[in-house]
């Protein structure tokens, strides 16, 4: 028999009641990101042929340069006096990457110095180098892998969402399909890349979009939110990859009014097919959202601490030409502010900055008490904490 509400124990008023932090060290300790995994990095069309952009993944700085159409990716850092490449990009063949500075010239293909501009018979030449990271472009988006030089490199599919029972998949287009157009943007926010996953998948958090335009302008019936509860309503892949955390719809009362309380949605459409997944690395995958035939994707891309580059896809099927004019049409007019930006997910960058303060400065990762809708967070934890290839160390470390 359950205890009555004057039975329970106590919760100290902002006071944790100890958890059982040490189960999930791994997480707890992976500040700086997860190490050993595939993260985008640049839309295709943001890499021109013979250009150079620097960005940075958990704290690792990284050059991508395009030659003959194929992306190549390197520690964006010449080893001579430490400046990134990216700063002014030289490329005086399309084999090699040249510093702008004193001309060290680097292999693309492997990273070794292969000439200095000034002193082609230099002793250091074949000697040193910047290392090279493994880089695919699938759907119009470069995917870097971030982590160890001799890690056996994981296929790209095995970090890209996808859902593990195919028995119960309903179409809502993939990245990797041969039809695929998916557009989007990336931006850099304030928020630990774990914060930002967690609030992305978080169940218990819908109540903050009740009042999107996006949400009154499709009339969608957005719960206030949805009581998961477990095995019936959490499907838990942690046998192959990727791993994946989805919450079940169909299993699920969602809340759409509280009398006492005075707060009540204000959608009446049912959101046909919708389904979420949080996934190794950090990616949250909505099918059939913001409606049905659509998929949108996020990663929350660990940046340096505090910080994520949060990245915003929306992918569809588009057979012709005539259906790519109409996405690209409807994504631009309609899609990109309503769904991405101020109509909807700028609600979600709100609530991620609110919580940085806790978390980052006032030990909110010890403080916070967890509710009953928090085991989809939970269970993204543990698989983080189980699963991730490796954890990041700071950047004096990398
Ligand atoms: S700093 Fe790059 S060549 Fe000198
Ligand atoms: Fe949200």
């Amino acid at each position: 028999m359950s205890k009555s509400k004057t039975e329970k124990e106590p919760v100290k008023k902002n006071k944790r009641r100890g958890k059982p932090k040490k189960s999930l060290q791994r997480y707890f300790d992976a500040e700086h990101g997860i190490r050993n995994h595939w993260w985008p990095a640049l839309f295709s069309h943001e890499v021109a042929e013979d250009d150079v952009k620097g960005i940075t993944i958990a704290g690792e700085r990284i050059g991508l340069r395009r030659a003959n159409d194929k992306i190549f990716a390197f520690r964006d850092q010449c080893v001579h006096r430490g400046v990134r490449l990216s700063a002014q990009p030289t490329c005086l063949t399309k084999e090699t990457v040249s510093c702008w500075y004193h001309g060290f010239t680097y292999n693309l293909k492997d990273g070794m110095l292969s000439d200095i501009v000034a002193s082609e018979n230099d002793p250091l030449i074949g000697r040193t180098g910047i290392r090279v990271f493994p880089a695919e472009e699938v759907g119009g988006v470069i995917f870097v892998f971030v982590g160890d030089e001799d890690f056996d490199t994981p296929p790209l599919q095995d970090d890209l969402p996808t859902y593990p029972d195919e028995s119960k998949r309903i179409h809502s287009p993939r990245l990797q399909d041969d039809d695929a157009l998916a557009l989007g943007i990336h931006r850099k926010c304030i928020g630990d890349w774990r914060l930002a996953a967690e609030s992305g998948g978080d169940p218990g958090h819908i109540m903050i979009h009740r009042k999107s335009a996006l949400v009154l302008a499709l009339d969608t019936a957005l719960s206030l939110g949805e009581p998961v509860s477990g095995e019936t309503s959490l499907l838990v892949n942690d046998k192959g990859w990727p791993k994946s955390v989805t919450k079940y719809n169909d299993n699920i009362e969602p809340v759409m009014h509280r009398e006492e309380l005075n707060i009540h949605t204000y959608g009446k459409r049912v959101p046909e097919g919708l389904r979420v997944s949080l996934c190794l690395p950090s990616t949250l995958f909505v099918e059939n959202w913001p409606l049905p035939g659509i998929t949108q994707y996020e990663w929350y891309v660990p940046v340096e601490k505090g910080y994520h580059e949060y990245w915003q896809l929306l992918v569809k099927d588009c057979p012709t030409e005539m259906d790519k004019e109409d996405f690209t049409l409807r994504y631009n007019t309609v899609w990109e502010d309503l769904a991405l930006k101020k109509g909807f997910n700028d609600d979600d960058i709100f609530a991620r900055e609110a919580m940085e303060d806790f978390y980052n400065n006032r030990n909110g990762w010890d403080e916070e008490q967890l509710f009953f809708m928090d085991k989809f967070i939970v269970e993204f934890r543990k698989m983080v904490h189980k699963h991730a290839r490796g954890v990041q160390p700071p950047p004096d470390e990398l």
